[in-house]
């Protein structure tokens, strides 16, 4: 199949390449020419597990990008929206959903063949039918239904992750206006045929999509909750307690003879510094924007985002406990990014921990295998000073503080050990051995 896909961000990008991999033909869209000539070159402008090696594999074969839209349209059946949708401050900001929305329509004008487009970035419900359709008519002058088809596509990508999670999909959820258009964006994934694919509309595919990074963000912000209950209790922590409760069986089920199905979900359900990204705080607030502007109070969902902006609070409450002032304090922050995997610190509880230690005075060192430019961006090259490796980060630190769960921090205890006086640990996502080291603190105990 022939297919567009516009905008060539972390969802885009990985979805072209993907799509092409399996055996469509693809069109990368986008108004930033340099990622353009970056693709077709080869070069992938994000940093994704295994989407160099593929997009090396298909670019000037089956996929090339562009920067123009209404050619890529009229040599493709489908197109699949994936721009940004970020969150003004107020609610979603579908600005660059309506440009190209337009820009597809004005294409598809003057296009006699059938044509689906398919929004794939994250819109909240209603978004496909009540603005996408209207500017795809008013611009192309035609009717959706007879004329083109509409549907709705969202992503379940992992940053990270993002190859895999295309490439091994654990649904797919397809919206449509109708059967035509369904059946067009099925055979878009026929490649997939063992996975459960659910057909419905665009307002419910939309409306699972939000609610499933929901869910994920309220179950974060209820561990986080209850691991600052249990600081304040004194002798309980949460890892231990989270322990207890994964247990359930229904949590994760016994099989046969004792052993168990442990769902990874349930490392969702783990206390640490708080959640980032460029989904779930943006995702959850234009939920909850949307339930408010429908007369929804949506109170749980209010509380999950406050007790997650305050969590890196936590941070620095354990650091006073242990320097009253931490003016002139030398402090090594392992992981900037939000996640471990990737350079991106949209949203990183890094960005809250570090900006309050800048104004407080401390001395600062970070360390982290891929986000160092992503933080000097944000940071500056001199407001701190960026260790090259993890042995450099830990030269001379009065505190250690862990904000990103990378493997390489995981046997930090060898380095540590020798150190004289030990610095102060503060393990920020309960990763390490709390008996290993002479002064420890971690969230949740
Ligand atoms: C975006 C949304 O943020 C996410 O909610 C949705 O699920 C998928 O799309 P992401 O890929 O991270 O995720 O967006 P971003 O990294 O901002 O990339 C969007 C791309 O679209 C950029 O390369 C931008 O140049 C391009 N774009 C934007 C266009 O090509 N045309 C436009 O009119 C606007
Ligand atoms: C998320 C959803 O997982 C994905 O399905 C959706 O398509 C986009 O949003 P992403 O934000 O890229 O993906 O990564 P994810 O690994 O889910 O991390 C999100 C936040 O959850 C991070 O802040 C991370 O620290 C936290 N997290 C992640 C946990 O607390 N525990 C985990 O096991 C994994």
């Amino acid at each position: 199949m022939k297919v567009s896909v516009i905008g060539t961000g972390y969802v885009g990008l990985v979805s072209g390449v993907c799509l092409a991999e399996l055996g469509h033909t693809v069109f990368c869209v986008d108004v930033d020419t340099v990622k353009i000539d970056q693709i077709n070159q080869g070069i992938t402008p994000i940093h994704e597990k295994g989407l160099a090696d593929l997009l090396k594999k298909n670019v000037g074969s089956r996929l090339t990008a562009t920067a123009d839209l209404e050619r890529a349209v009229h040599e493709t059946e489908l197109s699949l929206i994936a721009v940004g949708t970020p969150f003004d401050g107020q609610e979603i900001d579908l600005s660059y959903i309506r440009h190209v929305a337009e820009k597809i329509g004005d294409a598809l004008k003057s296009k006699s063949a059938y044509h689906v487009v398919v929004v794939k970035s994250t819109v909240v419900p209603g978004t496909t039918d009540t603005v996408v359709t209207p500017l795809l008519e008013s611009a192309s002058g035609k009717k959706a239904g007879p004329d083109f088809g509409v549907g709705m596509n969202p992503e379940f990508l992992r940053e990270g992750e993002a190859v895999v999670d295309f490439m091994s999909p654990d649904r797919i959820v397809l919206g449509a206006c109708d059967t035509r258009s369904l059946s067009v964006m099925q055979a878009l994934y026929a490649p997939f045929e063992s996975v459960d694919i659910l057909s419905t509309n665009s307002k419910t595919a939309e409306m699972i999509k939000y609610t499933a990074n929901s869910l994920l963000a309220t179950m974060i912000s209820f561990s986080n909750e209850v691991g600052n209950l249990c600081k304040k209790t004194g002798k309980v922590d949460v890892t231990e307690v989270m322990q207890g409760v994964h247990l359930d069986k229904r949590l994760s089920p016994i099989i046969d003879n004792g052993r168990r199905i442990v769902p990874s979900f349930t490392t969702y359900i783990e206390a640490g510094c708080g959640f980032g990204g460029s989904c779930f705080p943006k995702d959850v607030k234009a939920l909850i924007s949307y339930g408010k502007s429908l007369g929804e109070p949506m109170g749980l969902l209010d509380a999950v985002i406050k007790v997650n902006q305050a969590q890196p609070r936590q941070i620095i409450a354990m650091l006073e406990k242990h320097f009253p002032s931490l003016d002139g304090v030398h402090i090594t922050i392992l992981g900037l990014a939000f996640k471990p995997e990737t350079d991106d610190m949209r949203e990183s509880p890094a960005i809250p921990v570090i900006q309050t230690l800048l104004n407080r005075g401390a001395q600062l060192c970070a360390f982290d295998p891929v986000a160092k430019d992503e933080a000097m961006k944000l940071f500056g090259e001199d407001t701190i000073q960026y260790a090259k490796t993890l042995g450099d980060a830990l030269a001379q630190p009065q505190a250690v503080v862990l904000l990103t769960r990378w493997d390489a921090f995981k046997d930090l205890a060898r380095l540590i050990q020798p150190m004289k006086p030990q610095p102060l640990v503060i393990d920020g996502r309960r990763m390490l051995d709390k008996n290993a080291f002479d002064r420890y603190e971690g969230i949740g105990m």
